[in-house]
């Protein structure tokens, strides 16, 4: 990971490389985000909830945020995760610019390469854990044959394989939050956001999820960003960068991967 708040950073690639050409050069990172800022205005108060942060993830590779609540963790995600696009800076996923796509284009792309776990409430209560898992693929216009292998998939990835057929509130937290993984895998992603996917387990389910959830990401080659409050769950990391007041520091440790 490279993180830093002042240095000049290098161009994003203007464009999503083709199949073809990204064999023949050099991958871009799955997620880059250059000297982003981020001004809320709230009458005539201004909040800087971002200030000048910068931010580069690897295919492959975890990087956790820390940080204490208010410090910009959620508005960094939505930002690299082209969920919000009203900041200065530039921010790219697999080269390309957020700023570059818009309206139904934007969330395409951002369905075929962005991966979301939240924490609690984000399964629909009433649909099964595979129809779940399902979505994504439902919103991409995936053929019925497709979308149940690779329910079936991701089911498996997590360990869920019997469980497909269940409702979330048959299941246990942890459970659930699995679900919530494997929806976030199941469009092969480049990049998976995590926005404190723990936050309302026990520490030990905490530990087994973050550990899924990374596992599989790597099992897939993605990168995850995976905000967390928690220093535990942060030790999972390949690298960790603390925000704190919008302003990211530089890597406050660097363990080898598991
Ligand atoms: N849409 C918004 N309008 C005004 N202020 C916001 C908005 N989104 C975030 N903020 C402010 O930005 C700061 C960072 O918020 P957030 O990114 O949610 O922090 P964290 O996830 O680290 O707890 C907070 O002070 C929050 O109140
Ligand atoms: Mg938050």
């Amino acid at each position: 990971m490279e993180s830093s708040s002042s240095e000049p950073a290098p161009e994003c690639p203007p464009e999503f490389p083709s199949a073809s050409s990204a064999k023949a050069r050099t991958e871009p990172p799955a997620v880059r985000a250059e000297r982003v800022t981020r001004v809320h205005r709230d009458g005539r108060r201004e909040l800087k909830s971002l200030d000048q942060v910068s931010l580069t993830v690897s295919a492959g590779e975890v990087v956790a945020v820390t940080g204490p609540s208010g410090a910009g963790k959620t508005s960094l995600l939505h930002i690299l995760g082209g969920l919000d696009t009203g900041y200065q800076g530039r921010a790219c996923v697999a080269g390309t610019d957020w700023q570059t796509l818009h309206g139904s284009e934007r969330a395409r792309f951002r369905r075929r390469t962005c991966g979301f776990v939240v924490q609690g409430l984000a399964l629909l209560p009433q649909a099964t854990a595979a129809e779940n898992i399902e979505v994504p693929l439902l919103l991409d216009g995936v053929a019925p044959g497709a979308r149940r292998t690779r329910v079936a998939e991701a089911l498996a990835l997590v360990g869920l394989e019997d469980q497909g057929a269940k409702l979330p509130d048959q299941l246990s937290g942890g459970q659930q939050q699995r679900v919530a993984i494997a929806r976030a895998l199941v469009n092969g992603p480049a990049l998976i956001l995590a926005d404190e996917p723990t936050g309302s387990l026990d520490s030990t389910t905490a530990a087994s999820v973050v550990r899924l959830l990374l596992a599989a990401a790597r099992e897939r080659g993605a990168a995850v960003v995976l905000v967390t409050h928690d220093p535990q769950v942060a030790r999972h990391a390949d690298a960790s960068a603390r925000l704190h007041s919008g302003r990211l520091d530089t890597p406050v440790h660097e363990s080898p991967k598991e």
